[in-house]
């Protein structure tokens, strides 16, 4: 491996002889050194629709596969999408599969039948897209979801939310529907669990989680509270109910910039979300005391897969005229997949 400084002015030369031809978007989870070198950071929302509108001919998309997919059915066939390392997963959006959809479909419009309308979390692979899009339903990122909840619920009388319980949970929680009117289904016994009359049932929460985020618990926060009451606790809706209801603020990764952008000096911030946004937003601003909620911090292992060697051979390859790691979603799959992402940029 070459020493950083020599990736470093590499990584920049070929930026700047690429000019215009070359779009690097950054998710806010990526490393330093990876944000250093991106056009925009943003969160999946954001990300998104920069890469519709972007005429860039190579997109190397740092973030994860899901992103990278986006990215390809919103850009035009002429533009390549490249995600720098295909290790770059993301646990959660393995957590729903399409033939287990399909099952689980066949399922509950039996019980529920025409009654029911699917939403999917943009953390999903491009067929679970397809799926929502093929049946009416649509995409949506932790930014939009309550406006996406609130589409969905004019359309049908139910929702069946993928794959992240979680987010599904909080954000249905969040616009007054109890708890009792939501019910998980369980992708592996392929049962709806729920001890309500399943007529009652709203909102049907897909059992997928992210790892990341489930590892903020209560007892983080009673931890902070104990310390002192001047904390302000944080988090995304990616982590779990008790979590979130236990929490001052609640919100997109997004939204969390934002706060912490907007706090008060000498403020004190505890932050439920990835590693690496809760050390830069401690270094971005060192007017407010900002700490991650869980002290052993919490990576998102994939997104770190994105590093300097993985970022400059892509462009290497790039400028070889070889470029690797090309991220497609053809046919069907990408015309559906695109029904679902629109009808949420529509109204994102
Ligand atoms: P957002 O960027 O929509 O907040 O999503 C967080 C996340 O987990 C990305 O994988
Ligand atoms: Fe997936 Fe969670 Fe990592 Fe986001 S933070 S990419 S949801 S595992």
């Amino acid at each position: 491996q070459l020493p950083e400084q020599e990736m470093r002015d590499r990584i920049k030369k070929i930026k700047e002889k690429m000019g215009e031809s070359l779009y690097i978007p950054g998710h806010h989870y990526q490393k330093d050194e990876v944000i250093d070198f991106s056009d925009d950071a943003g969160d999946s929302l954001q990300l998104a629709q920069l890469s519709a509108k972007t005429k860039a001919e190579y997109i190397v998309f740092c973030g994860v596969h899901f992103m990278a997919e986006t990215a390809d059915m919103l850009s035009s066939p002429d533009q390549t999408v490249i995600l720098p390392d295909l290790r770059a997963g993301c646990s959660m959006a393995d957590m729903a599969d399409i033939y287990q959809t399909e099952r689980a479909w066949s399922k509950l419009t039996e019980f529920f039948g025409n009654s029911i309308l699917p939403l999917t979390y943009v953390n999903s692979t491009a067929d679970i897209k397809a799926f929502c899009g093929m049946n009416g339903g649509a995409t949506v990122t932790s930014s939009n979801a309550e406006k996406m909840l609130k589409w969905a619920f004019s359309e049908k009388e139910r929702i069946l939310f993928l794959p992240d319980q979680h987010l599904g949970r909080n954000t249905a929680y969040n616009m007054g529907i109890p708890l009792e009117e939501m019910a998980v289904w369980n992708p592996q016994t392929e049962e709806l669990e729920t001890e309500q009359p399943i007529e009652n049932i709203k909102v049907i929460l897909w059992k997928g989680h992210c790892s990341v985020h489930e590892k903020f618990t209560v007892e983080h926060i009673r931890s902070f509270r104990l310390r002192d009451d001047n904390w302000n606790i944080i988090v995304h809706p990616e982590c779990t109910h008790d979590v979130v209801t236990a929490s001052d603020f609640s919100g997109s990764t997004h939204y969390i910039i934002e706060t912490l952008k907007a706090a008060e000096k000498g403020s004190k911030w505890a932050v439920g979300t990835e590693m690496n946004l809760v050390n830069r937003l401690s270094s971005q601003y060192p007017d407010i005391d900002v700490q991650s909620l869980n002290p052993n911090m919490c990576p998102c292992l994939t997104m770190n897969r994105i590093d300097l060697p993985h970022l400059l051979w892509s462009l290497e390859n790039i400028e070889n005229g070889n470029p690797q790691n090309i991220i497609t979603v053809n046919g069907e799959t990408k015309s559906f997949a695109l029904m679902a992402l629109n009808r949420m940029l529509q109204r994102a």
